[in-house]
């Protein structure tokens, strides 16, 4: 079963991405920035001379502490154009080309940082210190118990959830875009403080966006303490392949390379259980519609989430350090297609069920439930309270290091 079910995901990869070539189309340019009286020139970086790609960066906006955050526009040598800012790491707005070569932005996000600091979840930022929930804010290392203040309640019950209220989302991270021939990124560098949000020990730490000719973007992370800590680092991008706020994801097809995932109880913590996916609606194995199964009746686990919110363990993961597939996304009316591969043993597949129309976003129009879906490649969550999960816990010194691939494409 496992053979076979490998040979598919493969199967599949060649298939379905190997064919895809990106579209020879110029995307629009990206939405100006709101006026502001601070206007900064927008800067051309390094260009490479007979590269169709490009980094530029421009003014974004103010914080509300009044801090200013820019804009960085990753224009790929294949058709991808990206802006993202040093707030977060955001991916603002993401331009991918449909099979007729027309591109759209298919990101969710807002226009201004306002927009991010008040209804946000978590549009496009870089997750940390610990990617998705830690049961009641608690954990142990070495006989001492770490106390993070929750942020989420699902269920009414509370937790710590993407490294807390002022997680690496909400940070001004130091940035430096770069340009290598026709490859096109931006390095974010932080540090964040012992007992930043309640975790123990300094981080330092880095993460690398890049966009390569071929339209994958590569996300490599990287984090250093100084004591032992939990550290598990993801992106929260959403993803709507009929442009944002254009309708719902239900309609897309997904495959999940996953032939388990981690149950969990009505607060969205793993009971630390790994069960097979067989036979259940989250059997992703094959594609198959987002809304097909979604609201199965009867399913506790559907019930739980009001929807897909679930870790899926990958049933072939990363071998020293080698990427392997976890996902593939398709939307057969644009025929924007993407996979996901990574170093994570695991998935969490997220179908917006938290999304509403109190979300505007960057079109002026209100988001719909389940108007967007995220793929965040990840360790399991809770991991720092589940024994028999792969641990998340880094030792001082040591450097932990994890790479994503979003690789787009047609079909
Ligand atoms: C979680 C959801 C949460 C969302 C935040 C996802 O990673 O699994 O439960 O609501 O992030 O918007």
């Amino acid at each position: 079963m496992k053979n076979i079910y490998g040979a598919l995901c493969c199967g599949l990869a060649l298939l379905a991405f190997g064919c895809a070539t990106a579209p020879e189309s110029e995307a629009p340019a990206p939405a100006e920035a709101p006026e502001t009286p601070e206007v900064q020139e927008v800067q051309e970086v390094q260009a490479a001379p007979n590269s169709k790609a490009s980094v530029t960066t421009k003014f974004f906006a103010k914080n509300k502490l009044g801090q200013t955050v820019m804009q960085y526009t990753l224009k790929g040598a294949g058709g991808v154009v990206m802006d993202v800012i040093n707030y977060g790491g955001k991916v603002v707005r993401l331009y991918l080309p449909d099979k007729n070569g027309e591109s759209k932005d298919c990101t969710l996000g807002f226009n201004d940082v306002a927009g991010y600091e008040t209804v946000d979840p978590y549009f496009g930022s870089i997750i940390g210190r610990y990617g998705n929930r830690i049961a009641n804010g608690l954990f142990v290392i070495d006989g001492v118990t770490y106390r993070l203040p929750t942020n989420n309640e699902p269920g009414g019950i509370p937790c710590c959830l993407h490294g807390g209220a002022a997680g690496w989302d909400t940070k001004i991270w130091d940035a430096v875009p770069f340009q290598n021939g026709d490859t096109v990124g931006v390095v974010f560098t932080t540090t964040s403080p012992d007992g930043d949000q309640g975790f123990p020990g300094k981080v330092e730490a880095k993460v690398t966006y890049t966009l390569t000719p071929e339209n994958v973007w590569r996300i490599e992370y990287e984090a250093v303490p100084d004591k032992k800590t939990p550290i598990n680092l993801t992106q929260h991008v959403y993803f709507n392949f009929n442009g944002e706020a254009e309708g719902t994801i239900l309609d897309h097809e997904l495959t999940l390379c996953a032939d388990k995932m981690t149950p969990v109880d009505a607060g969205l913590i793993p009971t630390g259980e790994i069960t097979p996916v067989a036979g259940t609606p989250f059997d992703f194995t094959t594609p198959h519609k987002i809304g097909e199964r979604v609201d199965t009746k009867g399913d506790k686990q559907l019930e739980y989430g009001n929807g897909y919110d679930h870790n899926f363990v990958l049933t072939n993961p990363s071998q020293n350090g080698e990427l392997a597939q976890a996902a593939a996304l398709y939307d057969a009316k644009s025929g924007r297609y993407m996979e996901v591969w990574t170093t994570e043993p695991g998935i969490q597949f997220y179908c917006g069920n938290f999304l509403t129309d109190k979300m505007v976003g960057k079109q002026g129009k209100p988001y719909q439930f389940r108007g967007g879906l995220a793929l965040e490649t990840q360790h399991y969550p809770d991991s720092p309270n589940q024994p028999n999960f792969p641990t998340t816990i880094v030792q001082p010194g040591q450097v932990y290091k994890t790479t994503t691939e979003y690789r787009f494409g047609t079909k």
